[in-house]
């Protein structure tokens, strides 16, 4: 079973098919797809088939795949749909060395700039070094994208090297690596 994270302001759970209208609202903003390759807004089909192969990865390989994340609310009010996170091997055709694990993430914009992405990350580069026994976690960005690079640096990933990621649209873009080694 996928297991659920849990830190100061956010849950960290596995997807379910009520995600729909999050996934469509969060993908929707223009200024969310900017640096991630994803020229046109998203459909409802679009979405559906992410959720479909977001529980097949949650079947497939528990440990890792993708954690929708809810910001806890006071007073009682459920908590909010804010993005996700995600622990995966690395894609054919990016740089990586055996056995690394790439963390990634995606928040909606009105959740930007108070820490967040940073502090989900922490749970899953530990669950990456203490569950899943990764050797390295990995993030790549593109070059541009200097919010998700200081991530990164906040988490105390290292660039590793620079990267051409060739775009859906056949553009070379700068793109970096950044890694931590376990026990580094
Ligand atoms: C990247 C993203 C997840 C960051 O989320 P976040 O919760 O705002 O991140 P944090 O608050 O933890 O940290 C962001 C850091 O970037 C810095 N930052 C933001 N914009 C920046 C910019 N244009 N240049 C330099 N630094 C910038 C912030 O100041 C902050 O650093 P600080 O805490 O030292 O001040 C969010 O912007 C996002 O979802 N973007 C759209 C999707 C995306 O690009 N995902 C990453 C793909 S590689």
């Amino acid at each position: 079973m996928k297991p659920t994270f849990e830190t100061d302001r956010l849950i960290l759970r596995p997807a379910r098919a009520g995600d729909v209208d999050h996934l469509l609202a969060l993908d929707e903003d223009p200024e969310v797809r900017r640096y991630v390759d994803q020229p046109d807004p998203p459909t409802r089909e679009w979405c559906e088939r992410l959720l479909a192969r977001f529980a097949q990865l949650d079947e497939e390989t528990p440990e890792l795949g993708f954690w929708m994340a809810e910001e806890k609310q006071q007073g009682g009010t459920p908590p909010r749909f804010v993005g996700w996170f995600h622990l995966r091997p690395p894609r054919p055709g990016e740089p990586q060395n055996p056995g690394d694990q790439e963390l990634g993430y995606r928040l909606r914009r009105d959740a930007w700039g108070r820490g967040l992405a940073t502090e989900g990350s922490r749970a899953l580069i530990a669950h990456a070094f203490e569950t899943v026994g990764a050797p390295r976690v990995t993030a790549f960005a593109l070059w541009e994208n200097r919010a998700s690079v200081a991530v990164m640096e906040k988490l105390g990933l290292a660039h590793a090297l620079d990267w051409t990621y060739q775009s859906k649209s056949g553009e070379g873009v700068p793109a970096v690596l950044y890694a931590l080694d376990r026990g580094a």
